[in-house]
């Protein structure tokens, strides 16, 4: 059998190749709020960012109020909406902080300097930094900006951002833990330049910390001691100690690829790829399925 990750130009290629007017494929929209020159709060939506650690990088265009902002004064609060919040980041959609608008603009959007009131939502203290959370935010971040860096093209920046803080409403944390429940948060998803809630859940990753309390295959909640690092052949084991069953799909050289499945339907549910000799062994007392 062919390495799945050697590319074979002999199997048909069922993608178009399209010219898409944005690569918006999907993110939590934020409304990032930032301090104007004379104390006052600018609120402006947006979703380009990404997370790792505590940092959060931002893309903001360059001749936006919030970016001049934080040229000058780089604190922020970055506040995520609910997806039942739609309409209110919507009224934000043709309006900005700055005045007056930049000719490239000027034709979508005028300035409206109060914001909030526009939107309908209101300003809330920041505990470290100056500009004020969006109270109706369910999940808000304050930050400081430690870098911002131009873009290819000088139309946008990347605002490298230190989360300073995380506030979270009540409903929203695990009681007990500092964790943010995934099934609690509904983020308002930006895709394509339509508005989306989350689906439902379709399987969580092992370094999940919240995922201890949801059932696994066998139905049975997973014990805290589950989700410590496991050998590939210990990860098959534990599979069928809850009652699932695996299949072998492939033995090479390179190792085995095992499918494990629920022990209702037989569905795979996940994969273990490993040359882990040990775990090859063991996968080797079974014939290959296809
Ligand atoms: C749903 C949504 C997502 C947006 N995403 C971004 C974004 O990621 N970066 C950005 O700079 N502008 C984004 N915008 C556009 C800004 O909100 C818009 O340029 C606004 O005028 C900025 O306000 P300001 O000039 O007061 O900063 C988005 C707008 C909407 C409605």
């Amino acid at each position: 059998m062919p390495r799945a990750d050697a590319p074979d130009p002999a199997v048909n290629d069922e993608h178009l190749v399209i010219e898409p007017t944005v690569l918006y494929v999907g993110t939590p929209v934020y409304l990032v709020v930032t301090e104007n020159a004379d104390g006052t709060a600018n609120l402006a939506p947006a979703s380009s960012h990404w997370a790792l650690g505590r940092m959060l990088v931002l893309g903001l265009e360059a001749d936006g109020q919030s970016a001049q902002n934080l040229l000058e004064r780089p604190q922020l609060t970055v506040n995520f909406p609910a997806a039942k919040q739609w309409r209110e980041v919507e009224r934000l959609s043709a309006v900005t902080g700055r005045d007056p608008v930049p000719d490239a603009k000027a034709d979508q959007y005028r300035f409206e300097p109060r914001k909030f009131e526009l939107a309908g939502f209101s300003a809330q203290p920041s505990d470290l930094v100056s500009p004020p959370r969006v109270r109706e935010a369910p999940l808000q971040f304050e930050g400081r900006v430690r870098r911002m860096t131009s873009g290819v093209d000088a139309g946008y920046f990347m605002v490298e951002v230190e989360v300073v803080r995380v506030h979270a409403l009540p409903e929203l944390n695990v009681p007990g833990t500092q964790h943010v429940d995934p099934h609690a948060w509904h983020p308002l998803i930006y895709s394509f330049r339509h508005f989306f809630d989350r689906g439902e859940q379709v399987g969580w990753t092992r370094k999940s910390p919240t995922a201890a309390s949801l059932p696994d295959v066998s139905g049975r909640a997973q014990p805290e001691a589950s989700r410590v690092a496991r050998t590939p052949l210990e990860e098959l084991e534990r599979w069928e100690s809850f009652g699932g069953t695996w299949a072998l799909r492939e033995l090479t050289d390179d190792g085995a690829i095992v499918s494990l499945c629920r022990c209702d339907g037989g569905e795979e549910v996940s994969r273990i790829v490993s040359a882990d000799p040990a775990f090859v062994s063991r996968a080797a007392e079974q014939e290959v399925q296809s």
